[in-house]
């Protein structure tokens, strides 16, 4: 299985900064025409700018991909502000990322909203990312695989399969802090999700499990050979076309 290389951009940069990483990451695949047999890579600026990298991957016909960070949990319709699935798949996205532990902290996102959102984002013919992780007072009272297994089982809904869904493992505590889980936590977490999958779905041995944070070049390698880690969900890194390019590699 090729590695998913997953760059979450969050809510960062201007219009041309957008223009210019998208530009330099663009740059970095046609130098190396291997790292397309070794990975597939997507990008996931804000919802403003979309539009600057639709316009770019197409014009260059890169392997490159690109996606939104969160969908509506509904088609069409009176809700104002948000952005429908079918709106993301027309405008050519091929993922969504749900479930981001920042749209849990900040909006309030639950399992439920989660599992809605994925169910609308599979019907229009999305790839959905389903982000799960602990607080770092979970581990540390040792409820990790408890809540990770329950955010995992009360995500997803009834429509995933292997080829619409992907899970991100994302330890709350180790997004944007420089920590990492050390790569016997992670193996000892992925196994535990691919266990938790095949008995929901009995073909989850090919589902991809990804890992999140702090996964930076002098770290990927580590992560990403470990056993489980079907690629990575790159925040702060992933704003930097050559560290992403370098995870990409290690990949
Ligand atoms: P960092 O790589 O900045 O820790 O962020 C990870 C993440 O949240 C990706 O979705």
């Amino acid at each position: 299985m090729k590695k998913l290389i997953a760059g979450n951009w969050k809510m960062n940069g201007s219009w041309a900064e957008t223009r210019n990483l998208t530009e330099n990451i663009l740059k970095g695949i046609e130098a190396d025409p291997s790292l397309e047999d070794t990975c597939d890579l997507v990008i996931f600026p804000p919802f403003i700018h979309i539009g600057v990298a639709k316009e770019m991957l197409t014009e260059a016909d890169s392997p490159l991909t690109y996606g939104a960070q969160d969908c509506s949990f509904n088609g069409n319709g009176a809700y104002t502000g948000d952005t429908s699935a079918y709106m993301l798949r027309d405008f050519g996205c091929e993922y969504v990322i749900l479930g981001h532990s920042e749209r849990r902290q900040y909006h309030g996102e639950t399992n439920e909203t989660v599992k809605s959102k994925a169910a609308v984002a599979h019907s229009e013919g999305l790839k959905a990312i389903i982000c799960i992780g602990e607080q770092e007072s979970e581990r540390e009272s040792g409820a990790e695989k408890d809540v990770v297994g329950s955010q995992l089982l009360e995500s997803l809904p009834e429509s995933a399969t292997i080829l619409n869904t992907v899970i991100a493992y994302e330890p709350v505590w180790a997004i944007g802090t420089g920590k990492t889980a050390t790569p016997d936590d992670v193996k000892d977490m992925h196994e535990f999700i691919r266990k938790k999958l095949v008995e929901r779905l009995e073909i989850a041995e090919n589902m991809r499990i990804l890992y999140g944070g702090s996964m930076k070049p002098d770290n990927a390698k580590k992560l990403l050979a470990t056993p489980n880690v079907d690629g990575g969900l790159i925040g702060g890194a992933s704003l930097d076309a050559e560290a992403f390019l370098a995870i990409a590699r290690a990949a």
